[in-house]
C-alpha cells in the first residue's frame, strides 16, 4: 500500500506520514527540502522514498502522477500563507501561493483521482483550513486559496457520490497548528496552536474510514456552525480585528 504525501518535509505532512507509516503504508515523501525529507524518512517505521521537487513546476507534478499511478493514498498537503495588506504583498510571492495552494493542489487532485477511479479504489485527503470558511483580511490570498480547496472538494465529492465512486475524499480543516507555517507566513497566531502530532492522530483514522469533513480543533468544531449564520461583511470585520493582533 503506497501513500504519497506532499509537504512531507515538516509540520502536518510529516506527522501524517508518520501516522500512515505506523499503519503499514509505504510512504512517498514530497517536498523541496531534501534534508528535511530525509529527516522525515528517518522518523518512519516502514519503507519510504523521497521525491525532491517544487510542486509549482507542472513537469514535476506530471511525473509524480505518472510514477505513482497505482498509489492508494494522496495527501494533498503542501501549502503556505503570506501575511499583510493585499497591496503590499510581493507580486511574486502571491503568485507562488496561488500556484502552490490552488493550481498544484487541483492538478494533483485531478490526476490522482482519475487514476484511482480507473482502478476503483483509493483515498484522497485535501488539506484546507478553517480559513477556507471565512474572509481573511491581511491574509486575503491565503484564505481565498483555502476557500478554493473547500469548495472544489465539496463539489467533486458530490460528483463522486453521483457516480457511486469507490474512491474516498476527505477535507482536513485545521485551526492554528504549531508548525513552520506561521514563521513562513510572517504571522503570530491569536490562539494557541495544536500540535501537528495531534492533528495527525485525529485526522488519519477518520480519513482511513472515509470521513469527509475533518476538523481536528474542538474550538473550530464549536465555531463553525455560526460561520454560516453570520453575514460575510461582519465576519470580515471580526477577522480584521483578530488579524491586526497577529502582525
Ligand atoms: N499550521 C497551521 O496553522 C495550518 C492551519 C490550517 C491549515 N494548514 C495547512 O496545512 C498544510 C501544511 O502546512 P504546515 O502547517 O504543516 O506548514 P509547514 O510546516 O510550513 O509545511 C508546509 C509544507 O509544504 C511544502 N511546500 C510548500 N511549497 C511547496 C512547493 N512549492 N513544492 C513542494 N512542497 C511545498 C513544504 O515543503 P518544502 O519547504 O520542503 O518545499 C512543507 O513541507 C498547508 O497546506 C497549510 O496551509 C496549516
Amino acid at each position: 500500500m503506497v501513500a504519497v504525501v506532499t509537504g512531507a518535509s515538516s509540520g502536518i505532512g510529516r506527522e501524517i506520514a508518520r501516522a500512515l507509516s505506523v499503519r503499514g503504508y509505504e510512504l512517498i515523501l514530497v517536498g523541496r527540502n531534501e534534508k528535511e525529507l530525509r529527516r522525515t524518512a528517518g522518523l518512519l517505521d516502514g519503507p519510504s522514498e523521497i521525491r525532491t521537487m517544487d510542486l509549482t513546476k507542472k513537469e514535476s507534478r506530471d511525473s509524480l502522477i505518472e510514477e505513482f499511478a497505482g498509489a492508494d493514498i494522496l495527501v494533498n498537503n503542501a501549502g503556505f500563507g503570506i501575511f499583510g495588506d493585499f497591496l503590499e504583498n510581493e507580486e511574486g510571492s502571491a503568485e507562488k501561493l496561488v500556484e502552490t495552494n490552488v493550481i498544484a493542489m487541483e492538478h494533483l487532485f485531478r490526476g490522482f483521482l482519475r487514476n484511482m477511479e480507473e482502478r476503483g479504489k483509493g483515498r484522497i485527503l485535501n488539506v484546507a483550513s478553517i480559513a477556507g470558511f471565512l474572509p481573511g483580511p491581511l491574509m486575503a490570498s491565503y484564505y481565498a486559496s483555502k476557500a478554493y480547496v473547500v469548495r472544489l472538494s465539496e463539489g467533486v465529492r458530490e460528483e463522486m457520490r453521483a457516480r457511486k465512486s469507490k474512491v474516498t475524499l476527505s477535507l482536513l480543516c485545521p485551526g492554528p497548528v504549531d508548525t513552520s507555517f506561521s514563521d513562513r507566513a510572517g504571522v503570530r497566531f491569536g490562539l494557541k496552536g495544536m500540535s501537528a502530532t495531534k492533528v495527525a492522530s485525529y485526522c488519519v483514522p477518520r480519513f482511513l474510514k472515509g470521513r469527509f469533513y475533518l476538523f481536528p480543533d474542538w474550538r473550530t468544531r464549536l465555531v463553525r456552525p455560526f460561520l454560516h449564520l453570520l453575514p460575510s461583511s461582519l465576519l470580515a470585520k471580526i477577522a480584521m480585528k483578530v488579524q491586526r493582533k497577529k502582525s
